[in-house]
């Protein structure tokens, strides 16, 4: 709900607006889309704006996408605070709050160089469990190596 004084970026009619990510973490949201800005839709990045649960928030806005499952689960471990939006006619028709499951599986490889997971003869998925979701810290359940929000952040996007 935003007031007039507060609108910093106008509504959009169609497409998708990503809300209630943790400042900062807009460019990672975007980059894990795979959108450079190159593609031709309208977007709009909010930084470091109030946000009552928050304190503050960053907003993706892409005109006409909609995300796969499988991109929401991605966002769940990037932003594990946001809300996905989907607008159509200027309305929002779906709003969900993105869910990191307690199991993660096959998304992220294990750090550990010596992970059963890492060996090429042995086809093991890889597989993680939950232990903190807020900063996300998650368990290898085979080494039980720990992996960092960060390092989850850098398999995600690529970097
Ligand atoms: N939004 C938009 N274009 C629209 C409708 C909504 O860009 N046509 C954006 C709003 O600016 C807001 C988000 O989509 O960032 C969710 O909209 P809405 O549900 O109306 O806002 P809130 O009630 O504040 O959402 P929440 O309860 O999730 O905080
Ligand atoms: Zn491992």
């Amino acid at each position: 709900m935003v007031g007039e004084k507060e609108l910093i970026v106008r509504k959009i009619e169609r497409g998708t607006v990503i809300d209630h990510i943790p400042a900062g973490y807009a460019l990672h949201v975007l980059k894990l889309l795979g959108i450079t800005g190159k593609e031709g839709m309208r977007i709009a990045i909010v930084m470091n704006v109030e946000s009552k649960k928050l304190g503050k928030k960053d907003i993706v806005k892409v005109e006409n996408i909609e995300l796969s499952e499988d991109t929401v689960n991605r966002i769940a471990l990037i932003a594990p605070t946001a809300t996905i939006n989907i607008i159509r006619d200027y309305k929002v028709v779906l709003k969900r709050k993105v869910k990191i499951p307690e199991r993660i599986e096959g998304l992220l490889t294990c750090i550990n160089p010596r992970c059963i997971t890492n060996q090429p003869r042995e086809p093991v998925t890889p597989r993680f469990r939950v232990i903190e979701r807020n900063p996300l810290r998650i368990v290898c359940e085979y080494c039980e190596t720990i992996m960092e929000h960060e390092e989850i952040i850098r398999q995600l996007i690529g970097e």
